[in-house]
């Protein structure tokens, strides 16, 4: 442990339609919550991981931050969608060491990316010395976006010191909250407002990843479009309907169109990418992010696949600090909160 580390950990998940933050303590007895909040950001603030509009996006930190008051100033977040390459590669057999030394030469091979312009970072997942192979993960995310994060950050003297990426952070949460089989192809899915993160992930590695530009929001378009709704009208409405609120056909029939379009995408994802790795059987899948609550979703990919879909609960295995922590905004929150979570459990030490 390093003399600056603390029993606390801070992860912020900068959604382009809320900042979602989770602390969490480390206790002998397991992590308990010490803070969770939440802040919407307005629209259009945040585009394709980009900081378009850098003061509302700020100020909305502050407000977050200034409230939640954590404990520790060290942030673990994290970028997805066209901010961030993700992808698994068969090298060679070598060390980690030499891998350190020629991972700009490699990942140019396999990355459409400038590598002057990309943090590179990689994992070794798998080494088949059999076959002198080995399956690493590279990961290459953009330089300006991570500049714009560690910027907004630490003009509120707050420290960026782990950057990691959405779908990681939601199977790092997953993987601590849902034990799984040996070999069983677990499909995660964290719908959000813009990007969709999809992972096949199979006993604790992800075997493929994808993010998808689609998410809750493409509904409320939706609504908007057909219904004449304003921006705010719509996703007050989509998420009244979708808590339990009675509404009309004409609106149950819009939301429906819209799921459909959104579950469609998703499904077209997930067997793009089955067939890709060459497998064919599903053994699970789990949904996460605040578009995982609309009304149909579940139901809908779940008649896809002829299974049940879980819905991911983020805070399953974490006790409450219940004098700080509102447990009504927990449940409110719900699975809101995956990415955020799964960044906390990450410690930046
Ligand atoms: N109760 C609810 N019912 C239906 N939809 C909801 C509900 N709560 C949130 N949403 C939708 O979920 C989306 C926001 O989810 P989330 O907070 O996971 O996204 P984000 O992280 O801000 O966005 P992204 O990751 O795409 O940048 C929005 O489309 C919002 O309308
Ligand atoms: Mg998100």
């Amino acid at each position: 442990m390093s003399l600056f580390s603390s029993a606390y950990s801070l992860g912020l998940d900068i959604g382009s339609s809320a900042l979602k933050l989770v602390e969490l303590k480390e206790t002998k007895g397991g992590y308990v919550v010490t803070r969770c909040d939440f802040q919407e950001i307005p629209p259009d603030s945040i585009v394709d991981g980009q900081i378009i509009n850098y003061q509302s996006v700020s100020a909305a930190l502050e407000e977050l931050l200034k409230r939640a008051k954590p404990h520790t100033k060290r942030v673990t977040t994290s970028i997805a969608g066209t901010s961030v390459i993700v992808k698994t590669v068969n090298l060679p057999m070598m060390t980690q060491d030499e891998l350190e030394q020629s991972i700009t030469w490699e990942a140019e091979q396999y990355l459409t990316v400038d590598i002057n312009e990309v943090n590179l970072d990689f994992q070794i997942l798998e080494t088949r010395p059999e076959e002198n192979q080995m399956s690493v993960l590279l990961v290459a995310a953009k330089k300006d976006i991570i500049n714009d994060y560690v910027s907004v950050l630490s003009e509120l003297k707050y420290q960026l010191v782990v950057m990691d990426v959405d779908c990681f952070a939601v199977q790092n949460i997953f993987e601590f909250n849902y034990p799984t089989e040996p070999g069983e192809m677990v499909v995660l899915v964290n719908i959000g407002s813009h990007i969709t993160n999809v992972e096949l992930y199979r006993e604790g590695k992800p075997v493929i990843t994808r993010d998808i530009s689609i998410g809750g929001n493409s509904i409320t378009d939706e609504m908007q479009k057909v219904l004449g709704f304003s921006y705010e009208e719509a996703e007050e409405v989509k998420k009244k309907v979708s808590e339990g609120e009675e509404t009309s056909d004409q609106i149950l029939g819009v939301m429906k169109a819209g799921v459909d379009n959104l579950v469609g995408e998703i499904q077209r994802t997930v067997d793009f990418l089955m067939g890709s790795v060459g497998e064919s059987d599903i053994a699970r899948i789990v949904i996460s992010g605040g578009a995982s609550k609309t009304y149909g979703l579940r139901e809908e990919l779940s008649n896809a696949y002829g299974k049940e879909v879980e819905v991911l609960d983020p805070f399953k295995s974490f006790q409450l600090d219940t004098k700080v922590v509102d447990p009504a905004l927990i449940n409110f929150l719900g699975s809101a909160a995956t990415v955020a979570a799964g960044l906390a459990l990450r410690r930046g030490e």
